[in-house]
């Protein structure tokens, strides 16, 4: 299941007493009005982030998210008109107007704001900024998966931003939980497997954890950035390359990461089971031991 969508079950009935940040005031998510001509509805431009709130420890890397958030909205031209220290204090709103204390999801989204019917985003120059926060459930132990061809190349912009223009990912989505799977991994069109449509992949062969690497088409996430810290950290070696489904097929583990679900294995590939094993768990306990020691409360 979607680990983003399923900050709800029904997200309309279940938000709709939400109080969201809307361009600097903060409002019932059922009263929030954005112009239909925002570059965010017409055209998909703009970025996001979800970030997860871990009671007595905060916003888990709230600056990376935050940092990663400026350049994608950097490199669509989109100025950010909150300085870093308004955008903290406003999150932070949000959780307490919410009464949030628990786990929470939190979603930032910057969309170009509005700009004339055809494309011409040169006129839009009063961004929409949006943010809100709900309770979070993590997901079950482990994702059944399959692969679908990439819907990026290396050269695309678009792959290292979060964007948001899900389009593809969302398909591919739809396409898993029709098969009965929870997430799809994407495969370029040398074979090389690259990410999944909000994960990032790892598997373990030998003593070795392996990623796809940078050169593929994929989000470099901040949690696939942590794992590998914690993994050097804990003396296991890591490698960033070119892997097949072969090569997943053959690990001796395998698992997926992001900001909310953290680590979840992979239990199956195109119905193909997988192994597990304990370095997930491992490295899941030096995650949450992380998180603790980077509290920002
Ligand atoms: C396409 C894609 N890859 C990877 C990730 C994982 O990123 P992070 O660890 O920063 O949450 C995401 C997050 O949503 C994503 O959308």
């Amino acid at each position: 299941m979607n680990p983003e969508i399923q900050m709800g079950k029904n997200p309309i009935d279940d938000h709709a007493c939400l109080k969201i940040f809307l361009n600097g005031e903060l409002c019932p998510l059922s009263e929030a009005w954005i112009p239909l001509q925002d570059y965010g509805y017409l055209y998909g431009m703009g970025v996001f982030e979800t970030m997860r709130f871990y009671p007595g420890a905060g916003i888990f890397a709230l600056d990376a998210h935050l940092e990663r958030l400026r350049q994608g909205a950097r490199t669509l031209g989109i100025a950010i008109p909150y300085a870093v220290t308004d955008l903290k204090m406003a999150i932070a709103e949000v959780l307490e107007a919410n009464h949030l204390t628990g786990t929470s999801a939190i979603k930032i989204i910057l969309s170009a704001g509005p700009g004339p019917l055809r494309p011409d985003p040169t006129h839009c120059d009063t961004p929409t900024m949006v943010i809100m926060a709900t309770p979070y459930t993590p997901p079950q132990q482990g994702f059944q998966t399959i692969t679908r061809p990439s819907p990026h190349t290396c050269d695309s912009i678009l792959a290292g931003v979060k964007n948001l223009n899900y389009l593809a990912y969302l398909l591919a989505r739809q396409q898993a939980k029709q098969k009965g799977a929870d997430e799809v991994l994407f495969v370029d069109h040398g074979g090389c497997l690259c990410e999944g449509s909000t994960t990032n992949l790892f598997f373990m062969k030998g003593n070795t954890l392996h990623t796809p690497c940078e050169c593929l088409p994929l989000l470099d996430g901040i949690t696939r950035q942590y794992v590998l810290q914690i993994a050097e950290s804990e003396g296991i070696p890591t490698t960033e390359g070119c892997h097949s489904v072969t090569d997943l097929l053959m690990a001796d583990e395998a698992f997926l990461t992001n900001s909310l679900i953290e680590l979840v294995p992979i239990l199956s590939v195109d119905q193909t089971p997988l192994a597990t094993g304990p370095i997930v768990e491992r490295l899941m306990e030096c995650y949450h031991t992380r998180v603790r020691s980077d509290a920002n409360l």
